[in-house]
């Protein structure tokens, strides 16, 4: 199919990408020139694993082009995803629209035949109901300008794998013509055994708010439980195992540690909130403001800890750093964890040196002031504190004997409870960790 891709960040470049290597003709609408231009070389600003070979594989082939125009956009596909984002507003917990009004306002004045336009960004409930008005008013073709929203799961690091096999597909529409275009579209996914979830515009745009609170809601969960096993000598780990055995609860986002970060979880269950206050049901949703704050807990915890590790006063302590990402397998700092608790001991006056396999660009450009090393063992050079707080597979591989006589203490915090924490000990480190014994 000749299908379009409106706005190629993460998830349009991932989408626009994919669908290319499934087979179809894929057009790319950036607004932002330098992104375009880049795309159009086959270049992928951020690291995420397969993206750019992908993405450059059918540049090249000439089944992926990337243009600027909304009128081109409307006259070369059957089928419009929207992928703009909706970053949290600066000054308000709510998610900011506008980059899903531009796209629908700029596309709809040129869409003169019949065609379906699918909504894949994370919007508030009711921005489908308001998107299908604008279509209908705006485009010549009127109710012939049909709309679906489509809402889009991937996690950042697998988002090629995600999006090429998804665990559900679902669709928020109000006519069958928009099923049968999008059934035919997936068909590949769908003859895999993908469900599909055919449902209205609300239930679709709330699946993706709603997966992602409840995410949420397991990790502030198991950071919670981590506090109370501190209180009482019992082990997180241990808790998070046996609990998860239930297959009712499962083991999959139970590992406690320095809380949750990124472009979507926090953004997400804050905008979830935000709504809930319009729709007059912000009781109901009361909890979610609990889960963020155990999770901007974890980081304050984590400032105090290093402090009382340091011996009680920050100003002056040099501090070792391993990660900035808010996960391993990306470079994206956004709100990132790590990154947050690096920049508070700096403004306390300790002197943070940081490392990051990927993201110590990203990081240096929202956090200039840090320093950064090229290696994990460079951060930790004349360290009082060795801090852990990405868990990248290759900070696992670091022995301590990997540390003699780069640190000048051996003192070492585990902000992601994955290290062999008895091996730091027999080493003779002071080794602390989030609900550990
Ligand atoms: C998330 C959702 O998983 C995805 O479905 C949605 O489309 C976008 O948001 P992503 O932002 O890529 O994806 O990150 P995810 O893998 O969900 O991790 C989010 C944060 O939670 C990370 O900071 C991670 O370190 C943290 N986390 C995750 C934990 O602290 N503990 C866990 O057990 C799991």
């Amino acid at each position: 199919m000749r299908i379009t891709v409106i706005g190629c960040g993460y998830l349009g470049a991932t989408h626009a990408a994919a669908m290319a290597d499934l087979g179809h003709e894929v057009l790319g609408m950036e607004i932002d020139p330098e992104k375009r231009a880049a795309l159009s070389r086959g270049e992928v600003s951020m690291f995420e694993p397969q993206l750019a070979e992908v993405l450059s594989r059918h540049v090249e082939s000439g089944r992926l082009r990337f243009t600027g125009s909304y009128a081109e956009v409307a006259a070369f596909g059957e089928l419009h995803f929207v992928c703009v984002g909706t970053p949290q507003q600066p000054e308000s917990l709510a998610a900011d629209v506008s980059q899903v009004e531009t796209a629908f306002a700029g596309l709809a004045p040129h869409l003169d035949h019949p065609t379906l336009v699918v909504g894949k960004s994370t919007v508030p409930v009711g921005t489908a109901e308001w998107m299908a008005q604008v279509l209908t008013a705006n485009s010549p073709v009127g109710s012939e300008a049909l709309l679906a929203w489509n809402p889009e799961f991937l996690r950042e690091g697998f988002a090629v794998q995600d999006t090429l096999h998804p665990d559900r597909i679902v669709m928020g529409l109000q006519d069958g013509r928009a099923e049968k275009l999008l059934r035919d579209f997936y068909a590949p996914m769908i003859d895999e055994g993908t469900p599909v979830v055919v449902t209205d515009y609300a239930t679709a745009e709330l699946v993706k708010v709603a997966a992602n609170a409840f995410l949420a809601t397991k990790i502030s969960f198991i950071n919670a439980m981590a506090e109370v096993c501190e209180a009482t000598g019992a082990d997180v780990v241990d808790l998070a195992d046996s609990i998860g055995y239930d297959d009712r609860i499962g083991r999959r986002f139970l590992n406690a540690g320095i809380g949750f970060g990124g472009g979507c979880l926090p953004k997400d269950i804050r905008a979830f909130v935000h709504r809930a206050g319009e729709l007059g049901i912000e009781d109901a949703m009361t909890f979610l403001r609990h889960i963020d704050d155990v999770n901007q807990r974890q980081r304050e915890r984590v400032v105090d800890i290093a402090r009382a590790m340091v011996g009680g006063k920050l100003a002056g302590a040099r501090i070792g750093v391993w990660g900035a990402a808010f996960k391993p397998d990306s470079d994206d700092v956004r709100d990132s964890p790590a990154l947050w608790i690096s920049g508070q001991l700096h403004l306390r006056g300790a002197r943070v040196r940081v490392y990051d396999p990927q993201a110590n660009v990203t990081a240096g450009q929202g956090y200039p002031t840090l320093s950064y090393a090229d290696s994990a063992i460079e951060a930790c050079q004349g360290a009082d504190l060795v801090l852990h707080l990405t868990e990248w597979p290759e900070f696992r591989q670091i022995t301590p004997a990997d540390l003699d006589g780069v640190v000048a203490r051996q003192r070492i915090f585990d902000g992601r409870n994955v290290l062999d924490l008895d091996a730091w000990r027999s080493a003779g480190w002071k080794v602390r960790a989030l609900g550990r014994r």
